[in-house]
């Protein structure tokens, strides 16, 4: 039996991915060691193996088949629009993707006025201004730390996920329009799906049963 590989995305996902595992029976401590260097680990029981990536790149691991399956946020599977299947909604990581600013940016938006968009996420901006909204607008592609973006005047909105919205309150800036909600999702290669049917689907009935 072949070793069925998981790409976790690492951060708040992972650890909450962990304990999902582990509410089913399957156990990585080692994992768990804040202080190891190690990047892959195996259970050796069940013939599976894990590995954290940044979570953008775990679409691009499961669709080329380096991992069969993956656990990352809805927010970064429509950003990297990988070809995969999008299988389980694992209900943690619940957060929305918003339009924020200052109250003053909103009469900009109602406007349709060009205005520019800070964002870690290009393509779901460019998606919600240019096809659902018909406005023309820069995107200015950001790394992190969106909220200094209108704070510093590098753009009069931002295209950023909320979750607690405490960022935003202790910066003086409010969500403007919800784009949609997202949370955690279990994503599976295509072939694998095909290959490793039975395991695959054991796997996500017992995920069912615990969610
Ligand atoms: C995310 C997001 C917001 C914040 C929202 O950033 O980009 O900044 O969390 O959470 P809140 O509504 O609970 O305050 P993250 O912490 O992932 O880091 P980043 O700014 O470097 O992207």
């Amino acid at each position: 039996m072949r070793y069925l590989t998981f790409a976790l995305g690492k951060g708040r996902l992972a650890k909450k991915a962990l304990e999902l595992f582990e509410k089913i029976g399957i156990r990585c401590d080692e994992m768990k060691d804040p202080d190891s260097r190690k990047l892959i680990f195996v259970n050796e029981e069940r013939k599976l193996r894990f590995f954290l990536s940044k979570g953008p790149d775990v679409p691009t691991y499961v669709e080329y088949g380096a991992a069969d399956i993956g656990i990352v946020g809805k927010d970064t599977i429509l950003e990297e629009g990988r070809k995969l299947y999008e299988v389980l909604d694992l209900g943690f990581g619940k957060c929305d993707m918003c339009v924020c600013g200052p109250q003053s940016a909103k009469e900009l938006l109602n406007h349709g006025q060009l205005i520019r968009v800070a964002t870690k996420y290009p393509h779901i901006a460019k998606d919600y201004f240019y096809n659902k909204r018909h406005q023309t607008v820069e995107i200015i592609k950001l790394n992190g730390s969106i909220e200094l973006a209108p704070i510093v005047g590098l753009s009069e909105v931002i295209v950023d996920i909320v979750e607690t919205g405490a960022t935003l309150r202790e910066n003086g800036l409010d969500v403007l329009e919800k784009i949609g909600p997202l949370s955690a999702r279990m994503v599976v290669n295509q072939v694998s799906m095909k290959m490793e049917n039975e395991r695959i689907s054991q796997i996500i009935r017992e995920i069912r049963t615990v969610l």
